[in-house]
């Protein structure tokens, strides 16, 4: 009998016709991973510079993680937390070490966990710092991205999460690295906390200037108003630092995890506190069927492992410094690309275009034609976020894949 053969082409097809038109993917189908490589149906290769947007920071199938994976799915999958299971106490020490809190609370998906967060942010305003009944504030700022629950969207400014409402009540936005604006925010005795990605990611990489987060977050110590660090995309080596607010010696008072915890293995996501935070939570009052489950625990332990032992932090840092040179260098001789910004391996090209037109569209799909997987955000941005388990000689070839294509435009 012939075999058919499915394309590319059908596969993108039945997505169109079959799945909710939520995204908008570049015309690429993959099939397989490995490191910093990513494959097509047809089996043409790529090196990936979007890492899923950065839960791939370990490198695509990391075999360590992988194997933690599949032996604990042959073990025990789920318990729920009705019952206490072997790996999630395991996996609460060692991430609470980790990263230096007492406690944490495991959850699966980012939003989930800026949900999360937000919970225990306004029960703590309650409960111990005394704001009278439902009348807590979160301060956030202009174009964060935490999510695209009914409430994360309900604080956001992005035109897209319009004609979602009625919205939740009970935040208030600022511009993003303006301390003045901050300081007016907090006059407020009703703020409970400060909501803040330290580099902003879906917004375009944007870094706020050096020692923001340091003044904010003494700024917030000073008001009695938690100092809530959205990491899900900047955390876990990503930037350079295990943590984007390491750059500036910044220990926040919750800590929100996702993405790369699992290195894109299993959907794992956490909320970190100490205890006189994470203790406002009573049985009951906040949880997750798959929320700590078995795998989960074992995965984000291999993840966190392969973090430390392959010194992914110091790779990002050192090649990051690399790209941005290349990258400086090209803005200095281009037409088309008049910024490059970020920290570690977290950067993103502005293109000498506007927002509404497809120029960073094109040159994404140039790039792909040339052996480079990266995505358009916001128009004309271009994030560039390769596995932080690349090498010095891959970064330049890809440099100058990048290099070759812009040159096209
Ligand atoms: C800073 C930040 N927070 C939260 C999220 C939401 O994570 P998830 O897509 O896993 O819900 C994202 C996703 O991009 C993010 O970048």
């Amino acid at each position: 009998m012939e075999e058919v053969t499915i394309t590319s082409e059908d596969l993108m097809k039945l997505e169109n016709e079959h799945g909710a038109h939520n995204y908008h993917p570049l015309p690429v189908v993959l099939d397989r991973g490995e490191g910093v490589h990513v494959w097509d149906v047809e089996g043409v290769r790529y090196f990936d510079f979007l890492s899923a947007y950065s839960a791939i920071n370990q490198g695509h199938c990391h075999p360590k993680i992988i194997s933690a994976l599949k032996s604990q799915a042959e073990n025990l999958t789920l318990t729920s937390r009705a019952f206490y299971n072997a790996e999630l106490g395991v996996f609460e020490k060692y991430i609470t070490e980790y990263f230096g809190f007492d406690k944490v609370l495991p959850m699966n998906t980012g939003a989930e966990a800026v949900e999360t967060a937000i919970k225990i942010c306004r029960k703590w305003g309650y409960d111990k710092k005394g704001i009278a009944t439902d009348q807590a504030k979160i301060i956030v700022c202009s174009n964060n991205f935490h999510g695209r629950t009914t409430t994360i969207i309900s604080f956001s400014n992005d035109p897209d999460n319009g004609n979602f409402g009625p919205y939740t009540a009970g935040f208030e936005r600022i511009e993003y690295d303006n301390l003045d604006a901050l300081k007016n925010a907090l006059q407020d005795t009703n703020v409970a906390g400060f909501l803040i990605e330290p580099i902003q990611g879906e917004a375009g990489v944007i870094v706020p200037n050096d020692g923001f987060l340091k003044s904010a977050f003494k700024m917030c110590q000073e008001n009695n108003v938690l100092f809530i660090a959205d990491e899900v995309q900047t955390g876990i080596a990503r930037t350079g630092r295990l943590l984007a607010c390491d750059h500036e010696d910044v220990h926040p008072n919750i800590l929100i995890l996702g993405k790369a915890l699992s290195g894109g293995a299993y959907p794992v996501s956490a909320v970190l506190a100490d205890n006189v935070i994470m203790d406002v939570i009573h049985p009951g009052q906040h949880g997750s069927t798959y929320g700590g489950n078995p795998i989960a625990a074992k995965v984000a332990i291999a993840a966190l492992e392969v973090v430390k032992d392959e010194r992914l932090a110091e790779n990002a840092e050192k090649l990051g410094q690399i790209f941005r040179d290349r990258m400086n260098a090209l803005v200095a001789n281009s037409d088309t690309v008049v910024l490059v910004r970020g920290k570690g391996l977290l950067n993103a090209i502005v293109i000498n275009d506007t927002e509404d037109s497809s120029t960073a569209w094109d040159i994404c799909v140039k790039l792909k034609e040339n052996g480079l997987l990266a995505k358009p955000t916001h128009g004309n941005i271009i994030r560039f976020a390769p596995p932080l388990v690349m090498t010095e000689d891959q970064l330049n070839e890809c440099c100058d894949i990048i290099e070759k294509t812009l040159a096209e435009f």
